[in-house]
């Protein structure tokens, strides 16, 4: 059977590091591409992480370029290439110079890998993804934001700390933008089976959900200089992983809602079932009107960001 393809775009700390977990993890032969001007960067951290597979006994050929050429025929390809947030600034100070980047990156995917499933990691990630898909012009169930997966795993890693347990006893669900508007859904957590609202009371899961809305920007504080990158990258991987083995996941990911959710043409949070043909099914869930007033609230946050960008890109 003929290996998956992914390329990476963007070697940074969250680029790099979704390789290192995809080869890690054996997913396909990965492509890692950064631009003319970090020079041997890309090629370096290829043939690094190439050098610890015959230590950690991964079989993935790792290749770091600068030349788009390498990438083509891809069957995932990952965009994570733009500027992160720096302390005190928000994921929407990015949106003007990762418009003009995502931009840039898409039209290069049109023209390498015009089959590819996207993964799109740049932030704000509502609006990147939107980017993506205006230009590349792919169908929208091709093309896919990350940001819930990473969200649900922060709300995760909190509860296992207030309560004690294994992480691997939590299960969540959160729809919505990334981060600051994010809706958590009690009705689909639940910890080894029991609901999260028997073992939690209200007003410390409200904290929790709190800082979990904020665990982009609790990290860019502690790091000083940039963003949080392990836990986006493993995001990542799962998704790449979804994709490449057509496991039909169901988890929480930036996908095109029309109908869905009354959205009307949107990138939103949403559980779907993330196979080889990307996006495969939106799952829609029936709302308590709290939980629906919170989703409508996001809604709109993505629209008003996303209006700021067309509004940008078309004067550009
Ligand atoms: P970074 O600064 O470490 O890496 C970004 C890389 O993109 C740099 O190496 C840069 O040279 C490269 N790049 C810039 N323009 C490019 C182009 N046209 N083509 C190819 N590569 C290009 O940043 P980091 O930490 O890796 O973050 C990357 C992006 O991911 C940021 O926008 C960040 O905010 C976002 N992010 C999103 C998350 C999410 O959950 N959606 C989580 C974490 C980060
Ligand atoms: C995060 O949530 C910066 O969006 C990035 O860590």
């Amino acid at each position: 059977m003929r290996r998956a393809k992914i390329s990476v775009i963007g070697a940074g700390n969250v680029g790099a590091t979704t390789a290192h977990w995809c080869a890690a993890a054996e997913l396909g032969d990965i492509v890692l591409l950064d631009i003319p001007a970090t020079e041997g960067m890309p090629a370096g951290k290829a043939l690094d992480l190439f050098q610890a597979s015959p230590i950690m006994g991964f079989d993935s050929r790792i290749v770091g370029t600068t030349d788009w050429a390498d990438t083509a025929g891809s069957d995932v390809v990952v965009v994570t290439a733009g500027i992160a947030r720096k302390p005190g600034m928000s994921r929407d100070d990015l949106l003007s110079t990762n418009a003009k980047i995502v931009g840039d990156v898409a039209t290069k995917i049109r023209e390498t890998s015009p089959e590819a499933v996207v993964i799109v990691v740049s932030n704000p990630l509502d609006a990147m993804v939107q980017r993506t898909f205006q230009v590349t012009g792919f169908p929208a169930n091709r093309v896919i934001g990350q940001a819930g997966i990473l969200d649900t795993a922060r709300y995760r890693a909190f509860l296992a700390m207030e309560l004690g347990v294994s992480v691997e006893d939590i299960s969540a669900m959160l729809l919505g933008g990334h981060g600051d508007t994010m809706v958590p859904i009690p009705s689909c957590t639940s910890v080894g089976g029991i609901p999260v609202t028997q073992l939690v009371p209200a007003d410390r899961l409200e904290k929790i959900v709190d800082r979990a809305r904020n665990g982009g920007a609790e990290i860019v504080s502690l790091l000083k200089t940039g963003s949080a990158y392990y836990a986006p990258a493993a995001a990542t991987a799962q998704m790449v992983e979804a994709v490449v083995k057509d496991k039909k996941r169901l988890v929480p990911c930036a996908a095109y809602c029309d109908k869905e959710y009354g959205v009307g043409g949107y990138f939103v949070g949403v559980p779907v079932v993330l196979g080889s043909g990307g996006v495969e099914r939106i799952v829609e869930l029936d709302l308590l009107p709290a939980e629906r007033a919170l989703l409508d609230k996001s809604i709109a946050a993505v629209k008003d960001l996303v209006a700021v960008m067309n509004r940008l890109t078309a004067t550009a």
